[in-house]
């Protein structure tokens, strides 16, 4: 039996505890399934990247996509973080968990109008700009606004950062950013703009990158642009070089942390006079979370075990659609181990959270954590088959408070209740 899966989530007299409280009592009170994030390691995670990158000026701007839960980025505040956001509602978020503007980046292939005119309002730091269209439309609602819209070009640098194919984000092929030979003229022509003001460039490679290698091939292509925008006469005060860094999922994962990044790619940055931005999501809250369930039923059938349980894709999406390995751990571990599919309750075949998996010999009522899931894990659930999200609690030392109510069928029935009383 392992004795702790890290620092954060530990055994105490064979129970399973976030930090000092356990996950038993969490239950008891909140009921399941609820996700649990422990404070301490957010915040260990935070002065690590902190510590890492502080030869040089450095922002961190995180990613909210990996959890934008309100108290989640009121940590990030009180750190004195910014945020990467993706739309209005990020931005809408962000500041209201008080995230100045001035710190705030904003990606995305597909801005609206009302949330560029938003963004615009607010002043944010920089519009990481994903093509020449939006360029245009973010100087026409500049100059209606009286504005200046900074922005910074994402550039595709064509790196491959050796992760799942359906978060590579830098290659060629892919949606996101201007490619890098395209780059210069999307310069020339963000600086014809009046309304446009040019403060940097971008790029983000991937997520769950296990070797920092691509990270250093993506720089020194970026940064052989910034030379040559310096002879065009353009200057940039910085460089925003996304997130990714991987995280550790099984057991034996040793990813790579946030020194190693710093060593490989400070040395590159350093004597650029150039500001960095890095835009960390997973690697800051990820293994921070778990997911907590308890199952409901056990089937014994011809070909297979399964342990039915009472979360699946509606609150953890990434099993089903990225066959994502999720580690989980009994709550009170059995001596005797099973091989088992453990399944939620959703009317899909691909509702799973993991597959012919070695575990606990579980039965009905006993609890489960499903390990690493405090990023876009919440962040990407849903409300398939009718089924209320989960709560979201939050442990520091000893205590615990929620951060999300569970949902009830109330929350969920609101806004299409009023058209009953219509005639169509
Ligand atoms: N910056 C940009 C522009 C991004 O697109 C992303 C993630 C990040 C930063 C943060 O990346 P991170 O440090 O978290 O790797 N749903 C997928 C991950 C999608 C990532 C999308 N972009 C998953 O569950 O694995």
């Amino acid at each position: 039996m392992i004795e702790k899966w890290n620092e954060y989530f530990l055994y105490k007299n064979g129970e399973l505890f976030c930090e000092n409280v356990s996950l038993k009592e969490i239950a008891e009170e909140v009921g399941t399934p609820f996700y649990v994030y422990s404070k301490k390691a957010i915040l260990d995670k935070i002065n690590e990247y902190k510590k890492a990158f502080s030869e040089i000026d450095t922002l961190i701007c995180y990613a909210a996509k990996a959890n934008p839960n309100l108290s989640i980025l009121k940590i990030i505040k009180e750190e004195g973080l910014g945020a990467d956001i993706v739309s209005g509602g990020e931005l809408f978020k962000a500041r209201k968990a008080g995230i100045s503007a001035k710190k705030i980046v904003y990606a995305g292939v597909g801005k609206t109008d009302f949330e560029l005119d938003y963004a615009i309002r607010e002043e944010i730091l920089a519009f990481n700009v994903e093509s020449k269209e939006e360029l245009i439309v973010l100087n026409e609602i500049a100059e209606k606004r009286k504005k200046k819209a900074r922005i910074a070009i994402r550039v595709n640098p064509d790196v491959d950062p050796k992760t799942h194919p359906y978060i590579s984000t830098g290659l060629k092929k892919s949606k996101f950013g201007i490619d890098k030979d395209e780059a210069i003229d999307a310069y020339k022509f963000a600086k014809s703009l009046k309304n446009i003001e040019i403060v940097g460039i971008h790029c983000h490679i991937g997520s769950q990158i296990m070797d920092v290698s691509p990270y250093k091939e993506a720089i020194e292509k970026v940064l052989q642009l910034v030379e040559k925008l310096k002879k065009e006469g353009i200057e940039l005060s910085h460089i925003d070089i996304g997130g990714g860094l991987g995280i550790r999922y099984k057991p034996e994962d040793n990813p790579p942390k946030p020194k190693q990044l710093s060593d490989l790619i400070v040395p590159l940055i350093k004597n650029t006079g150039l500001k960095l931005i890095l835009e960390p999501g997973r690697s800051l809250i990820g293994e921070a979370g778990a997911l907590v369930s308890k199952v409901l039923f056990t089937k014994n059938k011809k070909e297979k075990h399964f342990i039915i349980v009472d979360t699946g894709m509606n609150d953890l999406m990434r099993p089903s659609i990225y066959n994502a390995y999720h580690h989980i751990l009994a709550i009170k571990p059995k001596d005797k181990k099973i091989v088992a599919d453990i399944v939620g309750p959703i009317c899909e075949t691909g509702d799973f959270l993991a597959l012919d998996r070695e575990i606990d010999d579980l039965k009905r009522r006993d609890l489960l954590a499903i390990m690493s899931a405090g990023a876009y894990g919440a962040s990407m659930s849903s409300n398939y088959n009718v089924r209320p999200r989960a709560c979201e609690v939050l442990v520091y030392g000893d205590k615990f408070k929620v951060i999300k109510e569970r949902e009830d069928y109330h929350y969920l029935i609101k806004p299409e209740e009023k058209a009953l009383e219509g005639e169509v």
